[in-house]
């Protein structure tokens, strides 16, 4: 097969950006294009000004900078780009089903099956289509089926390359990957000749000996199971945060010696308020879904607790504000530093944040929000969403917003004359903060949660504040 020259991605996201702009980056004599049926997201990832880039992310405007216009191009146009690629990549939203069959728990794969269907549609040439998106185990099969039904006269192979970047560390994650994994028709040299173009393409930076082929099923399923894994080490640590506040003991010097031993490593066991993202939670519901449909409820009810486990720690973190501060937090003002679910991100989907304002609000807090990179339109956003799903009518839930909650861009406001501070992310610039001015400016006593344990306890004990950590008696 000759070296691919042009390639189309659907799904202008958080996964679809920064993969393809990196893909461009290293390799010039390939054309990248990025569409999406978003016109905003399109525009923003067009805007000369890099800080209006869709998707915040350290070193991505460098990237983007480098390759946009030379051989890497955003746009809507999805039809022309699909007629133009010789390799597709499907990197589109695959949200946790909100409605009928395996509502809460399978993944929704709409978007996939449109994308597919356009793609046969519109396809004149063969086509490489790669699921970059993360899917359940066998969804090529139901894309294969989609293609064979609609265009007898294109041939496609399909391939599975998950995606393990991490948002925050996005661009270094894709400079160096651990891993590249992809799944293909091994049986067949028309499949291994596709696997072979997509691995022609990763070896413009990966070295070949980290870059992993195997059959179909085994790449989507590996992609559940290393978020599966990664999220069960959180609940693991979290569990004992628990224990660890009840008998004296501190979590992270637990972490920390239980690290040391090589067979555990010391990676995803830091003690936290709870693991948020859009895709540790949905892609274990998916596991869970997948293995009762196959009819292996002990196994699903294993997977289950991990998600359990995180509804718990996130509520302990809101009980014990509210139990600290004398049983009630009606009409104090709470300060939440941060809003995002991990810091270098402004991406706040299933942020622990979210859950534990609501869970304040409904105690009748006044919540002030500072998060140095998500905007308050955001913010109003994902209380709108859960409070609608919940069942209040749109005007309603922007009721209880415009009474409950102040979104401030300076720290300063949020902090100032407020009953208790909650770290809601584990942004850097929190530990700098001047928090004896900030003590001074609070209503006494001052309380101080630290729902990321970034802060010294014992400087801000000695100051006065009331500190609790996770995970520390
Ligand atoms: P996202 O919501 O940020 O982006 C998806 C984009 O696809 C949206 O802009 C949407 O408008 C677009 N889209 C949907 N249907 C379309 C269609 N028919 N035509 C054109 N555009 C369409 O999602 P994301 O975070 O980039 O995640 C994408 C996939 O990657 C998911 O399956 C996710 O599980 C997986 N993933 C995400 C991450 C992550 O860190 N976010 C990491 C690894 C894997
Ligand atoms: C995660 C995985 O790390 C990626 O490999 C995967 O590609 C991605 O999901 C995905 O499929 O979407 P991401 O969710 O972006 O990446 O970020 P993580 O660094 O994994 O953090 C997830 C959540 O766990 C955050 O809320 C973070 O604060 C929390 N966390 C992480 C902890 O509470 N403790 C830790 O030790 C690590």
């Amino acid at each position: 097969m000759n070296p691919i020259k042009s390639i189309c991605c659907i799904g202008a996201g958080y996964v679809g950006g920064p993969t393809m702009a990196v893909i461009a980056q290293k390799n010039p004599q390939i054309k990248v294009t990025v569409v999406d049926i978003n016109e905003q997201r399109i525009e923003a990832w067009n805007d000369e000004d890099l800080d209006k880039l869709p998707v915040y992310e350290p070193g991505l405007s460098e990237v983007i900078a480098e390759a946009r216009g030379r051989n890497l191009f955003f746009s809507t146009e999805v039809n022309k780009a699909i007629e133009e690629a010789e390799m597709i990549f499907i990197s589109v939203n695959t949200p946790t089903k909100t409605y009928g069959i395996g509502k809460g728990q399978a993944a929704d794969l709409k978007f996939v099956e449109l994308c597919a269907r356009q793609i046969a549609d519109v396809a004149k040439s063969d086509k490489i289509v790669v699921e970059k998106s993360t899917l359940p185990v066998r969804t090529a099969e139901s894309i294969k089926r989609i293609f064979d039904a609609t265009n007898g006269d294109v041939k496609f192979q399909i391939l599975s390359n998950p995606e393990f970047l991490a948002e925050g560390t996005a661009i270094d994650d894709l400079h160096h990957a651990d891993r590249i994994l992809i799944g293909g028709d091994i049986e067949t040299a028309e499949g291994n000749a596709a696997i072979e173009a997509l691995v022609s393409v990763y070896e413009s930076w990966i070295p070949r000996e980290r870059i992993i082929t195997t059959r179909v099923w085994s790449s989507e399923l590996s992609k559940l199971t290393a978020n599966a894994f990664l999220a069960q080490r959180i609940s693991s640590i979290n569990a004992v945060s628990a224990l660890c506040e009840k008998t004296g003991a501190d979590v992270d010097e637990v972490a920390h010696a239980i690290g040391k031993d090589s067979r555990i490593g010391s990676k995803f066991l830091k003690s936290s308020v709870g693991f948020g993202g859009s895709c540790f939670q949905k892609d274990i519901l998916n596991l869970v879904y997948l293995c009762n449909h196959f009819g292996l409820p002990e196994v699903a009810d294993y997977w289950e607790q991990v998600i359990i486990l995180n509804d718990y720690q996130k509520h302990r973190f809101a009980k014990n504000i509210i139990d600290a501060l004398f049983n009630t937090v009606s009409g104090k003002k709470i300060s939440f530093l941060g809003w995002a679910f991990k810091k270098d991100t402004n991406d706040t989907r299933e942020s622990a944040a979210i859950y534990v304002a609501d869970e304040l609000i409904q105690d009748k807090a006044q919540i002030h929000v500072y998060d140095p990179k998500v905007s308050a339109g955001q913010i109003k956003s994902d209380l709108l969403y859960l409070w609608t799903q919940r069942g209040l009518s749109p005007a309603e839930a922007e009721d209880l917003i415009d009474r409950s909650v102040t979104i401030s861009s300076k720290p300063e406001e949020a902090l100032s004359q407020s009953h208790a501070v909650a770290i809601l992310t584990e942004w850097d610039e929190f530990k700098d903060y001047d928090w004896q001015g900030i003590y001074n400016n609070m209503l006494k006593p001052a309380f101080l949660f630290d729902g990321r344990n970034i802060i010294n306890k014992e400087q801000l004990e000695t100051i006065g504040f009331k500190v609790q950590s996770i995970g520390k008696g």
